[in-house]
């Protein structure tokens, strides 16, 4: 039973699914472990399950209708928004998800969902070739891109005789995700967890800058698997252009010197550190504080070396377990073993951005994880959120075992 503290409030949002019925034994987990839920349904939702089984299990009026007839709630999406500390959406069916992922707002769920600062946890269900529709998939992914949560579908019999994924994860799958989002519960709960993403810019003088292709994509995917998995995340990241991810502490810096120094300061309290940013090695030395003009003559530019961030981590190291990337086109995995060794690292994730599907920007990866030890791990092509679990699974293998 939560304290008062770890009290917390669930807003559930229900839609016209079959699995719509598994949402009472969810309310049901929830108030029984001390939160306070209200419900959410659409007007197909409640085709599948009355509004009065989840009034009663959650001890809640449900919410159905944008403009209730009393007129009393004016603002009741953003209302509801507000008072969240999690949303979530379960089950999701592939029309809301489609709606979603694309901003539109035609009834009370819709509405909320956009205005909800808070995490985002969605559960998707539907017959499988629904699910593999390729528009629903770019949906789905969309909203991942975004920072949201997901769990399941699950494979298995489905409710419309067809057997493939779709199902939608049971409801105490649910319930323990949602915890562990809400930092109660998790493989990492306790843990502080520091990951650094995207690039760094170094001024060439007070309008241009060097920098390289790191979008910040797998970073960003790390902090939300480590979250997800309930520790206390501080994600340290240079210029991206993705969405900060709800529940996380974001530390905007621009370059390798504020890198370094928003890294080194947060080091000896974290657990975790995962330096996945793509540092600029070189900087211009003295840019000055205004546009150079252009000559005729060539432009030299001098340039400094910055320092090697995760280096200094690996000599400041004491019980942290340090996670480092090699970014390698020739003679990798025996330059990521050089780095490995060199920079005192527990295990280093090696990508190739020249191999189909990996590298800048994309939203997958195909990496190889390298031990101590040398053992090398070569994980087959998946979503950047896929090889963020798995390197977030490993850690915790390696904090159990410390
Ligand atoms: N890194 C860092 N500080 C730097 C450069 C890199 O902390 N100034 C970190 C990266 O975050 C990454 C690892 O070191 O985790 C390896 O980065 P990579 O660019 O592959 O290698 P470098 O050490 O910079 O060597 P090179 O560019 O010569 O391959």
């Amino acid at each position: 039973m939560a304290g008062d503290q770890d009290k917390k409030h669930v807003l559930l949002g229900v839609t016209g699914g079959i699995a719509a019925y598994k949402s009472a034994e969810l309310t049901r987990l929830f108030v029984k472990a001390g939160h306070e839920v209200k419900v959410i349904m659409t007007g197909s939702a409640c085709e599948f399950i009355t509004p009065l089984t989840l009034a009663t299990l959650s001890n809640n009026d449900v919410a159905i209708e944008m403009f209730p007839e009393s007129g009393e709630f004016t603002t009741r999406h953003i209302d509801l928004a507000d008072w969240a500390d999690i949303l979530v959406i379960a089950p999701a069916t592939a029309n809301f998800i489609g709606k979603a992922a694309n901003g539109i707002c035609d009834d009370l769920l819709t509405t909320v969902f956009p205005a909800a600062t808070c995490p985002v946890l969605i559960a998707p269900a539907m017959n499988s070739n629904m699910w593999d529709y390729p528009a629903v998939q770019e949906n789905f992914l969309k909203l991942l891109s975004y920072g949201f949560y997901s769990v399941g579908p699950d494979s298995g019999d489905l409710a419309c005789g067809w057997v493939g994924r779709g199902r939608m994860v049971e409801p105490e799958t649910i319930f323990l995700k949602a915890l562990s989002i809400l930092s109660l519960s998790g493989r990492l709960m306790g843990k502080k967890v520091l990951v650094s993403a995207s690039r760094t810019e170094e001024p060439i003088d007070s309008v241009r800058y060097i920098s390289n292709r790191s979008s910040g994509k797998m970073g960003y995917a790390l902090a939300l698997e480590a979250k997800a998995e309930g520790a206390d995340v501080v994600l340290v990241s240079g210029p991206s252009g993705l969405t900060a991810p709800r529940g996380i502490e974001m530390v905007r810096v621009t370059t390798a010197v504020e890198m370094a120094e928003a890294v080194k300061k947060r080091f000896d309290e974290s657990d975790v550190v995962i330096m996945s940013a793509a540092v600029s090695d070189y900087a211009p030395s003295n840019p000055p504080a205004s546009k150079i003009k252009k000559t005729e003559a060539a432009l030299h530019l001098d340039l400094d070396s910055t320092e090697d961030i995760l280096r200094s981590l690996g000599e400041m190291k004491k019980k942290q377990v340090l996670v480092g990337f090699a970014l390698e086109t020739d003679n990798a995995v025996d330059n990521a073993i050089k780095k490995l060794e060199s920079k005192n690292l527990d295990f280093i994730v090696l990508n190739n951005p020249n191999e189909s599907g990996a590298g800048f920007d994309t939203d997958t990866n195909r990496v190889d994880i390298i031990s101590r030890g040398g053992r090398v791990d070569e994980l087959p092509l998946m979503s950047k959120r896929e090889v963020a679990a798995e390197i977030i699974t490993r850690i915790v293998k390696l904090l159990n075992s410390m």
